[in-house]
This record gives C-alpha cells, sequence and structure tokens, in this order.
C-alpha cells in the first residue's frame, strides 16, 4: 500500500481550467472520496493520478515516487470504471487474469490470485461465463476483482456503481467498504453520490469546479461545512438557506419581519443563514409558518412550509401531521444549529 500526494496539480484543456491548483496527501490505507456534481473535475483528477490525462503543472508522488511522467502501467495503480470495460470476447477468468498474463505472471500466480479474487467477490460460479451473460452487479463485481488481482498499491474507482440499481448500489458500497478494510489498501473514489460519499470515505474532497471547496472527514463536513455550497451539498432534504433583510446585533430580521436569533460570532459578517430540515424545531413560541406539502417517508416525515413570501424551507420531523397540509406550525431555529455564511459564502468565522 502506499500514500499518494498530489502535489500542487493543475490541468487545464485549452483555456479551460479543469483543475486548480490541487495539493492533497492522501495516507497510506486511506479511503478517499472525490465527490461533486458532473463537470467538477473529478474523473480528471483521478485520470491525472493513473495516468491516462498528463497534468499541466504539478507532480503526482505515489509513495516516495514521482509518477508525474511514468505510464500507467508502471504506477503501481488498478482502476474500475464506471462502464466495467470488460472484454466481451472472453470468459470472466479470461478478464480478471488478462493484465496478469500482459506482466508475464507465473502460472500458478495467476490461478491462485484468480481463485482467491473470486472468493472475495462470490462470483466462483460465474469463471466461465461471458460478459453478456452476467448483471450489471456480475460484471462490476469481476471488474473489481480484476483490479484486486494486479495488487495495486492504489485502487481507483470511477463511479463504480452508477449503473446498479438503487439497491444493489447500497449493497456494494458495504461490500467495497468491507474490501478496504480487509485489503487494507489505499483507495481513491469517485462519485457524484454524496451518500456514497459520507458511507465510504476516511476523508472526503468536495470539487466544485475544479476547486477544492473543503476537505475532511464526513461527519466534520456535514457539521461544519466550510462553504455554503458544501452545507447545501451533503444532506437530503438540502440544507435551507435563509437571506435575512438586515441584521441588527445578534438578530436577523427576515424579510417577514420574523426574527432569528444568531450564535455569537461576528453577525455582522452574515449574509446568509443555513440550517438542516432536522434541526428546525415544531411547537412553542416561533416563526409562524403554512404547510403546502407533506411528505411521508415511513420513519420520518418532511413538511414543505412557506415562509412569508420569500422562503420555502423542507422540515423533518417524525412528529409532523400527515393531514396538516394548509395549516399554520411555529418553528423554532436554535441558534448553536444555525449555520451562518458570508458575502463570499464561506463559513463565518467563530460560528
Ligand atoms: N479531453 C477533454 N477536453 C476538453 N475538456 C474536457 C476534457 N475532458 C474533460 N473536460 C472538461 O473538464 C471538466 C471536468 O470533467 P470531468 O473531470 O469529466 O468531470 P466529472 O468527472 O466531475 O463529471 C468538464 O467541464 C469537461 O467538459
Ligand atoms: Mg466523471
Amino acid at each position: 500500500m502506499a500514500s499518494v500526494h498530489l502535489d500542487n496539480v493543475a490541468k487545464h484543456f485549452g483555456t479551460t481550467e479543469v483543475i486548480r491548483q490541487l495539493d492533497l496527501r492522501i495516507d497510506s490505507g486511506e479511503f478517499i472520496v472525490f465527490v461533486g456534481a458532473s463537470g467538477s473535475g473529478k474523473s480528471t483528477l483521478l485520470r491525472m493520478i493513473a495516468g491516462l490525462e498528463t497534468v499541466s503543472s504539478g507532480r503526482i508522488l505515489i509513495g516516495d515516487r514521482d509518477v508525474t511522467d511514468c505510464p500507467p502501467a508502471e504506477r503501481g495503480i488498478s482502476m474500475v470504471f464506471q462502464s466495467y470495460a470488460l472484454y466481451p470476447h472472453m470468459d470472466v477468468r479470461g478478464n480478471i487474469s488478462f493484465g496478469l498474463k500482459l506482466a508475464r505472471s507465473s502460472h500458478d500466480t495467476i490461478a491462485t490470485r484468480v481463485a482467491r479474487a473470486a472468493r472475495m467477490l462470490q462470483i466462483e460460479e460465474l469463471l466461465d461465463r461471458k460478459p453478456a451473460q452476467l448483471s450489471g452487479g456480475q460484471r462490476q463485481r469481476v471488474a473489481i476483482a480484476r483490479a484486486i488481482v494486479r495488487e495495486p498499491s492504489v485502487f481507483l474507482f470511477d463511479e463504480p456503481l452508477s449503473n446498479l440499481d438503487a439497491a444493489l448500489r447500497a449493497h456494494t458500497r458495504v461490500e467495497i467498504a468491507e474490501l478496504h478494510r480487509s485489503l487494507g489498501a489505499t483507495m481513491i473514489y469517485v462519485t457524484h453520490d454524496q451518500i456514497e460519499a459520507m458511507s465510504l470515505a476516511d476523508r472526503m474532497v468536495v470539487l466544485k469546479d475544479g476547486r477544492v471547496e473543503q476537505i475532511g472527514r464526513p461527519e466534520e463536513l456535514y457539521r461544519r461545512p466550510a462553504t455554503r455550497y458544501v452545507g447545501g451539498f451533503l444532506g437530503t432534504p438540502a440544507m435551507n438557506f435563509l437571506v435575512p433583510r438586515r441584521i441588527e446585533g445578534r438578530v436577523a430580521v427576515l424579510e417577514s419581519g420574523d426574527e432569528i436569533a444568531l450564535p455569537d460570532c461576528d453577525t455582522a459578517q452574515v449574509k446568509t443563514i443555513g440550517v438542516r430540515p432536522e434541526d428546525i424545531q415544531i411547537g412553542g413560541g416561533g416563526i409562524a409558518v403554512s404547510i403546502f406539502h407533506v411528505e411521508e417517508l415511513g420513519e420520518t416525515r418532511i413538511a414543505h412550509v412557506r415562509l412569508g413570501n420569500t422562503h420555502e424551507l423542507a422540515v423533518r420531523s417524525r412528529s409532523i401531521d400527515t393531514d396538516a397540509t394548509q395549516t399554520w406550525i411555529k418553528l423554532h431555529f436554535p441558534a448553536d444549529r444555525l449555520h451562518l455564511f458570508d458575502r463570499d459564502d464561506r463559513r463565518v468565522a467563530g460560528n
């Protein structure tokens, strides 16, 4: 297993900046997830690590070795693609062992490693089938097995679960986490799915337009998003945002005239208040809002409410009455649960 250092790497295609000055040290054995919307640069970054894309500036180190100018085959990496990229004319065994044969591994090594990977991924009965005879989930396992047998020092995954249905995705997610534990491997994983990212990552890197918004443990990013974008990106339903008309000391005054007490910090900087649907309290004294829709989610309910003429909010609570549409409720916004952002959409210091 190896550490990876992205030493101020940047990438542009012509005049388009796709990755801007990114510096990241990934520990040996760490599970890192690059997450961001489509087009944010995730695949480009992964392909730069793999050597499938050159860097415009900066260096890439795997372990102590500068691999910036190494071809992919000499980097000690294996990559799993969203498309699986299996050879259709080869059976599963042939697909899994292909890379080892190219590398002229011994017959015994190939047999041992293929058997072990097949057992790990529970595809032993499929070894003689062709890819066309496999389901999407089975093909994905074959692609992962093919990556494992090469015993790379770093695994790269590019949206490996995107083509699977929701139930299989959730299941395979757990298997990948187990695989990471049992191999102790360094894994770099790309996804646009924030739930997948949160569930798998030791640390996640949130990308937006080729720029790092925030790097940290999933819980850290969820609890203390450094930017409004990260706050809105993580969590379903998304964080609610309120833009007050003005700030008076420790109080934010909304367009409706309603007031929200702010936590102790440099409140003069506040432009936007973020609050998660599960952090809003219902009942007691508070701001009156009208419910226009209630979603039943089984374990909880989501009320969609209107606050004055300007804001629609989502409130998450089991106690919301499903027949409550068109009725009024009162909401309380606990000061210690508010996320305050400034005019540059950065978290206000001290909050
Ligand atoms: N070969 C290329 N030439 C020009 N632009 C590219 C090329 N590859 C990717 N891009 C652009 O780089 C940006 C990031 O793409 P990509 O890394 O695939 O994003 P993601 O994987 O996050 O969806 C996109 O705007 C995309 O259009
Ligand atoms: Mg991509």
